[in-house]
């Protein structure tokens, strides 16, 4: 048997057990683009559980394509506070924006025009054009490729750009014309749920367990090999809750690079001096505890301290209502967010 009559064979059988179960998500329950496309985004780089309950507050807020494109930033912020990331709600914006101007308000769900949209590569396309559209187009991530690693058994470099176009190509040629939504979310929903990543597969329970050439070899667990990791680098920093008549300071953060634009509280890297920094004068300065937030390529190990203050500074100063209702904090600052809120 070639590999593509491999993969051809055990596509139909992975459809017909996505058929006969899988999970009953949210955006399952229908087939328009729209809502289609913002699951897809959400998803990107946050697990399904999570995602759950912002993708319903997000319908049922900015339930159309002309909604997501109206709402102010602030809103639309807060709306996604908590999911990190940000620029992809930016680039949902203005990908709305687009489609308002461009399209009639229409979103389009073909494969080309979708990836002429800001934030919409190759997988996001595939899965709103195959899944709202009907498009035969693969959609192809780290869950699946993790799949295909195992079904082919192969020492690929997941992380390669050309192991990625590869199977993309594989997946085109062997998908079934009739139903290739069905077909990328049966692959999403194998990667979920039963080929597990970090070496916990259940094969046991695997629809294409008899197609599987690592499981015939007994090296499911040891793939996909992982190129060794880049280490991250670590920032040490201080961050303040400066308060001044029962208002806390805020800051916008620079419009280029991290977080970039977004609120946060006052800090700084430790070892710097906080008046300095804060350019006020502090007083009942008392330590709070530490925390650490991971980005991609960064680590920040923080420690925070509460202070007290006369002056204005260059702050914006919000009640703790504001902060709780109206600002959307990143999830980097969480820690100090749910002190000052005393939760
Ligand atoms: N991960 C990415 N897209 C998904 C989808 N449509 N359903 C479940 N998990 C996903």
């Amino acid at each position: 048997m070639t590999e593509s009559e491999q993969l051809k064979l055990a596509l139909e059988a992975l459809c017909v057990w996505y058929w006969n179960g899988h999970r009953d998500l949210p955006w399952r329950r229908t087939k328009e683009p729209y809502p289609v496309w913002v699951s897809e985004i959400m998803l990107q780089q946050t697990r399904v559980q999570a995602v759950i309950p912002y993708y319903e507050r997000f319908m049922r807020a900015l339930p159309t394509v002309q909604a997501l494109a109206e709402v102010p930033e602030e809103q639309l912020l807060k709306l996604w506070e908590g999911l990190g990331y940000y620029t992809r709600a930016r680039s949902l914006q203005k990908a709305a924006r687009m489609v308002c101007e461009q399209y009639k308000g229409e979103m389009p769900c073909t494969y080309d025009v979708l990836l002429t949209l800001p934030g919409i590569g190759p997988y996001t396309a595939g899965a709103v054009a195959s899944i709202a559209g009907g498009q035969k187009c693969p959609a192809v991530d780290g869950n699946v490729l993790r799949v295909l690693s195992r079904l082919f058994a192969r020492e690929w470099d997941i992380k390669a750009q050309a192991v990625k176009r590869q199977a993309e190509r594989e997946l085109l040629e062997a998908m079934p014309e009739a139903y290739p939504g069905d077909c990328n979310q049966a692959l999403m929903e194998l990667g979920a749920m039963v080929c597990l990543p970090n070496g916990e597969p259940l094969c046991g329970s695997c629809p294409v367990a008899v197609y599987c050439t690592a499981r015939e070899r007994g090296i499911q667990k040891l793939l996909p090999v992982k190129a060794s990791k880049k280490i991250r680098s670590v920032e040490r920093r201080v961050v303040c809750l400066l308060w001044k008549d029962g208002r806390l300071a805020l800051r916008k953060r620079p419009e280029k690079g991290l977080l970039a634009n977004l609120w946060e509280f006052p800090n700084f890297l430790e070892g710097e001096d906080i008046q300095d920094q804060l350019g006020v004068a502090v007083r009942d300065v008392t330590p709070l505890r530490a925390a650490k937030h991971i980005f991609t390529h960064l680590e920040w190990h923080m420690t925070g301290v509460e202070a007290q203050t006369n002056d204005s500074g260059y702050f914006t100063w919000v009640s703790p209502e504001q902060l709780e209702h109206e600002i959307a904090l990143p999830s980097a600052f969480r820690a100090y967010r749910s002190i000052a809120l005393r939760k």
